[in-house]
């Protein structure tokens, strides 16, 4: 089939080269000049597994080519809309501007189709109503009909998770009488489905609430663990063993309960401000009342890495702090609302001499801070540190021996921000360990508790 996707940013980059994985002829278009021509020449503009192999295999067989104008899109018979919804600068709602804008450009081209059929099925993660009010506005054009088709991707794994989805959903006007649309996207993906991947179709609203539903819980999942890693702060209770406990019950299962710094990136945080946003603006504040507090708990765990360094070196200014990570989960190079940069920019803000460094996000952390000092090297940037902060699971730091890292730095004080070093390990090797949600003392020392009096 021949597909265009609009606004190639990492959903629509992922998917455009996917679509022409699964053997369709896809044009991808985005307003960005650069980014255009880097796709074009088969480089990747995020680090990504998987990608720069298929990007370069569609352009290589010519079923993959991008453009940044949208009369070339003109012959498609379905058009993807993946453009971002970011925080507006004004509030906690998704800002469409960018989607509106590239629903108009369509319209113009859409005519050109002379009344055959096509689709326009949006992936933007969006409040409720948003489908129905661009399915009112493209609709009147003669044969166009509109979907909506949320993308559940994960980035380190946004190749896998396109084409090898959970499950597939379609928002339809009516799902009763949406035949035709339906066939055109089973079409689109019938690569997938003969995987006997599950297809859910459901009203346009319905599908919207599905994708916010499904980040908001899992937001909240990982704010629970970190809200229960506060109490174990408070009682000298391990979030780790508490973790593993929970876990192991089917109900609850193991995925997102891993306490530490909390959760970033260019979706989790911004999705669920948006989706507490559309519920207020819906007369529904109330039902959402607990996002709020979700993203308090969230926000109070970069606050306490930051009270920990100073519980530790007493004030921070002119102390020399080194921060393992900058991007905001590992294998990823994104740096949005990387907790690990947050703490890097609160401590550089009080004085501190702070060392971020990072495998891949390093290029991506100097342009949103400048002038911070950035060190690709993870051996140059722990030597002479006062104090080491783990923000980001990295495997590489994972696997630090604490025997060989203190040998690097000036005094040997760590903070696990991540819940994945032995504290034990670290603890024998001379180390000071600190964590997120775990004892500030070996257990032994805890258990010494003055024996109760017997009377
Ligand atoms: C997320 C959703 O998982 C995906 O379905 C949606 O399409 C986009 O948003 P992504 O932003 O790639 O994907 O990251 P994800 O793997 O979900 O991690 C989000 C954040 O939560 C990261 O900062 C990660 O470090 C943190 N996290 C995750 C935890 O703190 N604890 C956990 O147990 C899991």
């Amino acid at each position: 089939m021949k597909i265009s996707v609009i606004g190639v940013g990492y959903l629509g980059a992922v998917h455009a080269a996917s679509m022409a994985e699964l053997g369709h002829d896809v044009i991808g278009l985005d307003v960005d000049a650069r980014r255009i021509d880097l796709l074009s020449a088969g480089e990747a503009p995020f680090h990504e597994p998987g990608f720069t192999e298929i990007l370069r295999r569609g352009l290589d067989a010519g079923r993959l080519r991008f453009t940044t104008d949208y009369a070339e899109l003109a012959d498609a018979e379905v058009h993807f809309l993946s453009l971002g919804t970011p925080q507006r600068a004004d509030g906690f709602g998704a800002d469409l501007t960018a989607l509106h804008a590239a629903a108009g450009s369509l319209a113009e081209v859409l005519p050109a189709r002379a009344g055959r059929p096509t689709l326009v099925v949006g992936k933007s993660t969006v409040p409720a109503g948003t489908a129905r009010g661009l399915a009112d506005r493209l609709e009147r054009l003669e044969g166009v009909r509109v979907m909506w088709n949320p993308e559940f991707l994960r980035e380190g794994f946004a190749v896998k998770d396109t084409l090898d989805p959970d499950r597939l959903v379609y928002g339809v006007r009516d799902p009763d009488g949406a035949d035709t649309e339906i066939a055109m996207l089973d079409e689109v993906y019938a690569g997938i489905l003969e995987r006997d991947v599950e297809r859910l179709v459901m009203g346009f609203e319905t599908a919207e609430l599905v994708k916010v539903s499904a980040n908001a819980f899992l937001a909240t999942k990982i704010s629970f663990i970190n809200a229960i890693a506060e109490l174990c702060e408070a009682t000298g209770a391990d979030v780790t063993d508490i973790s593993r406990a929970l876990g192991m019950d089917d109900r609850i299962g193991s995925k997102f309960l891993r306490a530490g710094v909390g959760f970033g990136g260019g979706c989790l945080p911004k999705d669920i401000r948006a989706f507490i946003a559309s519920a207020e603006d819906l007369g529904a504040g109330q039902a959402l009342g607990f996002l709020r507090e979700v993203d308090a708990v969230n926000q109070r765990r970069r606050v306490r890495v930051v009270e920990l360094a100073r519980e530790m070196l007493g004030p921070v200014r002119g102390r020399r702090i080194t921060v393992l990570g900058a991007a905001f989960k590992p294998d990823s190079d994104d740096v949005r609302d990387s907790p690990a940069l947050e703490v890097a920019s609160r401590l550089t803000s009080a004085g501190a001499h702070v060392t971020v460094t990072d495998p891949e996000a390093l290029a991506n952390a100097a342009r949103r801070f400048e002038g911070m000092t950035t060190v690709a090297d993870t051996t140059e940037a722990l030597r002479g540190a006062e104090l080491v902060l783990l923000l980001t699971e990295w495997r590489e730091y994972r696997e630090l021996d604490p025997v060989a890292t203190a040998q690097l730095v000036a005094a040997p004080r760590i903070v696990d921000g991540r819940g994945v070093l032995s504290p034990r390990d670290w603890r024998e090797a001379g180390w000071e360990f600190r964590a997120l949600g775990r004892p500030d003392a070996p257990a032994a020392d805890t258990a010494s508790a003055p024996e109760l009096a017997l009377s």
